[in-house]
């Protein structure tokens, strides 16, 4: 049987960043990927959000995975909320010192595949974890490779970043899941169209909430509310393009142009707790879920990442395991905290079926848009309280 220090499953930005930041270390790890490469850097189904805490920019340039992300992202220093016809920006810089990065996740991943690669680390693509064993000491994994061939892979730690519908909560005995589910779900389309704005757009309106956002100053990405269950068949471009004109409001001109991808994504809040068991952690959407409103999934799978990370490197360089014993501890404070912005941004800004919580929605956005504090609150978790600033969670540079 093959034996290994680390065996990773999932090459999302929480693995893929893991081990990047491993291998540097001179730690061994493999990462079992069920998709293949060609799947995870171009289909359309894996584009997820494309902002970037100051921070989590910053941690991808120490892990030396950053050089194409600073090219080509662009710097905001604060995003608007529409309403009523009117927009209000939120000024980041001077409410808190510090602006965002916009780069899609999914280039990102590309990004770290290559570095890594290149490297000389190990990815294994087509590779799926079809069980786990031995969760206490000395865990294997058992996958299945492209030709439907099993193998198993014996590992010191075992680390599940295998997204929101990881394997890993049927195998990990006892978890906790704390969870909630929204009314509402996006559609969202990448468009070719000219910039309608210099930063992102989060508008509220009676017929529901739009998003206005970017991907490079040529390739818009926009996002309508809808009913969980919509029929995109029913969403040709022209009324994508009429609702989020309308949506707008009138504070900002989206020109239509060729639609390169449309998708549905549901919302729902997840937590599960314990985030280990035994030599087997977890960390990135394996372990949580946020609506996707904030922008908060990488970023919070990036301040995983950095926590286990530091413990793992106390194990291998001093056999220390305090701060793997408290890894759930130290990262549920983050987890949390991204949780909380995560569902109060949503409350805030999607029309609500209840027409006495739709009005409290209404005060408070009034709130917001009039009062620095409020402001305040949204600037400082939206660039993040937890990747960099007082807070931050501690992020071992790595050697060399
Ligand atoms: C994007 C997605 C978000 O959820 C968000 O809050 C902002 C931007 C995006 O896809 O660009």
């Amino acid at each position: 049987m093959r034996r290994v220090q680390v065996g990773i499953v999932g090459a999302g930005p929480a693995g893929l960043l893991l081990a990047h930041l491993l291998r540097q270390a001179g730690v061994d790890g493999v990462v079992l990927e069920a998709k293949s490469r060609q799947y995870l850097e171009t289909s359309p189904h894996r584009i997820r959000a494309g902002v970037l805490e100051w921070g989590t920019k910053e941690i991808a340039l120490k892990a030396g995975v950053g050089d194409r992300m600073l090219h080509e992202g662009l710097e905001h220093r604060g995003i608007y909320i529409a309403l009523n016809g009117r927009l209000h920006r939120i000024d980041f810089a001077t409410l808190v010192g510090q602006g965002i990065w916009v780069y899609g996740q999914q280039y990102l991943v590309r990004d770290m595949i290559n570095h890594h690669l290149q490297a000389g680390g190990e990815i294994l693509f087509e590779h799926e974890v079809v069980d786990l064993k031995q969760l206490e000491q000395n865990p294997i994994l058992i996958y299945r490779g492209p030709g439907g061939e099993e193998g198993e892979l014996l590992c010191e730690f075992v680390v599940g970043a295998d997204g929101s519908h990881s394997r890993f909560r049927e195998w990990i005995p006892g978890l906790r899941i704390y969870q909630k589910t929204y009314p509402f779900a996006w559609l969202g389309i990448l468009a070719e169209t000219p910039p309608a704005a210099s930063e992102l757009i989060y508008a509220s309106h009676e017929r529901g909430f739009a998003l206005y956002s970017m991907r490079s100053p040529s390739l818009a990405r926009n996002y309508l509310q809808v009913s969980p269950e919509e029929n995109l068949e029913t969403w040709p471009e022209e009324r994508i393009w009429e609702e989020l004109n309308l949506r707008l409001g009138g504070v900002a001109q989206l020109t239509p142009g060729p639609i390169l991808e449309k998708s549905l994504t549901l919302m729902r809040s997840l937590v599960v707790e314990p985030m280990q068991h035994g030599r087997v952690f977890l960390v990135g959407d394996a372990a949580h879920v946020v609506p996707p409103t904030g922008a908060k999934g990488m970023n919070l799978a990036f301040c995983d990442v950095a926590v286990l990370y530091r413990a793992l490197l106390a194990y291998y360089r001093d056999r220390d395991e305090t701060l793997l014993a408290s890894y759930t501890e130290t990262a549920r404070r983050h987890i949390w905290q991204a949780e909380l912005f995560s569902y109060w941004m949503t409350k805030l800004l999607h029309t609500l079926p209840d027409p006495f919580e739709e009005q409290i929605r209404l005060a408070n956005l009034r709130h917001l848009v009039e009062s620095p504090h409020v402001q305040r609150f949204l600037a400082e978790n939206y660039v993040g309280v937890y990747t960099s600033g007082r807070y931050a969670v501690a992020f071992p540079s790595p050697p060399g």
